[in-house]
């Protein structure tokens, strides 16, 4: 049976993307795998006012069962209009979004089971045939309405195992043709960012080398008012990281994106940021500090309420601080 998205309460991306590149702000694209993760990202949303995306990867897929995903989404909805209602709070619009689709079967049963939105990850393809395997899904994807996104570039980290280890920026000279040819709604470039908690190679107490901006200018002046996505963007929050080595955890130089800059490349044609890591820090943080500081605790319910607690306060001071999506639902 074909579910279309608007029964299921979410919407496409047309009008979030067309608002946010007016406004100067981007709409945050949260991914989620368990319930706590998207009780957590609605309360924000909701709370702040915010439009999100709801971001489902191939991997959550297979984690937690597409059906039961599809659900917890759809359950999603009607809590955060009960959540809007019961604090005076306008409803916030919500995509369902299939992160990183690696073909065009895949984007094809998302988009027959309502999700109001894909990726076709051809970043890794020849440009041609990325352009044709991109140009598939937007035929398929278009004739219910649903959004899609492409990529040109490569990030470094989650999409290395393609290639190399090195970002493949994006090129300029090739974002028009493939918007063009593809009929895309929005496009993901490689400016820098990368995915992952481990983004930049440096020494404790270095900064990160600065993101490109010079490429986004140049893509925003060969597309000018198109859609751009930033992948990796998330900061890998230092208090979190902290905490995991504190209590038992080794991750070792582990550094991301300055929320600076981030906040410039939301006032830029950037109109949706995907953040993952940071929500799988501060889960984690939480849960080793409340099971080494109670080693009597063995309720779930427990370092999982305080997880979803610590979830809540960082999605809203992305929203608030970093995208500048708060207030604009
Ligand atoms: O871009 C990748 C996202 O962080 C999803 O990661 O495939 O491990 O769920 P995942
Ligand atoms: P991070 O690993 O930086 O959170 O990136 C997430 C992402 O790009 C999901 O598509
Ligand atoms: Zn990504």
């Amino acid at each position: 049976m074909i579910v279309s998205f608007r029964e299921l309460g979410f919407v496409n991306t047309k009008d979030m993307f067309q608002k946010a590149l007016k406004g100067g702000y981007a709409i945050p694209a949260y991914n989620f795998n368990n319930m706590e993760q998207l009780q957590a990202i609605i309360i924000a949303c909701v709370e702040t006012s915010s439009p999100v995306i709801l971001q489902v990867s191939k991997g959550a897929r297979e984690y937690a069962n597409q059906t039961i995903l599809r659900y917890l989404a759809e359950g999603a909805v009607e809590f955060s209009k009960e959540l809007a209602s019961s604090k005076n709070l306008p409803e916030i619009p919500i995509t369902l979004h299939l992160d990183h689709g690696d073909s065009f079967e895949l984007c094809k049963s998302c988009i027959l089971t309502g999700f109001s939105s894909v990726m076709i990850d051809g970043s890794h393809l020849p440009f041609e045939e990325n352009i044709r395997l991109t140009k598939s899904v937007v035929e398929f994807a278009h004739d219910f309405d649903v959004s899609v996104e492409g990529e040109l570039g490569i990030l470094a980290g989650i999409e290395e195992h393609v290639q190399s280890n090195e970002h493949k920026y994006t090129k300029p000279e090739e974002v028009e043709e493939f918007v063009r040819a593809t009929g895309v709604d929005s496009l993901a470039i490689a400016i820098g960012t990368s995915h992952g908690a481990y983004k930049f190679k440096i020494k404790p107490g270095e900064n990160p080398p600065s993101l490109r901006f010079d490429i986004l200018e140049e893509v925003e002046k060969r597309i000018p008012g198109f859609p751009i996505v930033l992948h990796g963007a998330s900061s890998v929050l230092q208090d979190y990281v902290n905490m995991i080595n504190k209590y038992g955890g080794s991750l070792e130089n582990a550094v991301g994106i300055p929320e600076d800059q981030l906040r410039k490349a939301a006032k830029s044609a950037v109109c949706k940021i995907n953040i993952d890591s940071d929500g799988r820090l501060v889960m984690t943080a939480k849960i080793r500090e409340v099971l080494a500081t109670k080693p009597a605790e063995f309720d779930p319910r427990k370092y999982l309420g305080q997880a979803r607690d610590a979830l809540i306060e960082m999605y809203k001071s992305k929203n608030i601080n970093v995208l500048g999506s708060a207030g604009k639902a």
